[in-house]
């Protein structure tokens, strides 16, 4: 069984950081639960902001608190996956984005490493108060609903997200 460890940014992965978001460009795929990754290309300019965002003092007014991870493979210590926790809602969370965003890299898929880094997050989550998580995903993501629903997600509803024009699945977590 493979180990894992789940960690916030530090400049020992930064190289890594940068190599896992030039995955995702080069796939043209979805950066999840990165938060700013997509557009800051200086990975220490990202693990600063990262920290910024963390602290309610430095987070900028128009987001929450939020916590971002590496999910990173103990036998090499490759970062495999990254997740970010949203210390609470504001209209956008509560109604499309929920409590949680993730991504596993291109390369590292379909290990069951998605399944592993949520169920990895939920006592974090819990320390911080949040005994439910609301996670949700674009309807037709199966790999996503897969992962939810093997942490005990709970089907709450689809509502239509009118900026991305795609129907988004709701789910409910216990932390
Ligand atoms: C969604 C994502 C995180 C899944 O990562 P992963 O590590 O490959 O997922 P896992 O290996 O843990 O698989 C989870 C489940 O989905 C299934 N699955 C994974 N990829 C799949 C695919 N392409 N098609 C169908 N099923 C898939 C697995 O078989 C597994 O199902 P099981 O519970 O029946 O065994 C990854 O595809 C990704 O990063 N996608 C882009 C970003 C994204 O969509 N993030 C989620 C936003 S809500």
């Amino acid at each position: 069984m493979e180990e894992f460890i789940l960690i916030r940014p530090t400049s020992e992965y930064a190289s890594q950081i940068a190599e896992y978001r030039q995955e995702f460009l080069d796939a043209g795929d979805s950066m999840d639960g990165t938060g700013p990754l997509r557009r800051i290309e200086n990975p220490e300019e990202y693990i600063n902001i990262c920290a910024e965002y963390e602290d309610l003092q430095t987070v900028p007014s128009h987001l929450v608190p939020a916590t971002q991870f590496l999910f990173v493979r103990k036998s090499d210590n490759r970062l495999v996956g990254m997740l970010q926790v949203r210390h609470c809602f504001n209209d956008y969370l509560e109604k499309y984005a929920g409590h949680i965003g993730y991504s596993v890299r291109p390369s590292e898929r379909r290990k069951g490493y998605a399944k592993e880094m949520l169920k990895a997050a939920l006592p974090f989550c819990k320390g911080i108060g949040l005994n439910k998580v609301l996670i949700t995903c674009v309807d037709g993501n199966i790999a996503s609903e897969k992962t939810i629903l093997a942490n005990g997600g709970e089907y709450e509803s689809t509502v239509y997200e009118p900026n991305e024009k795609e129907y988004l699945k709701r789910f409910w977590v216990e932390g």
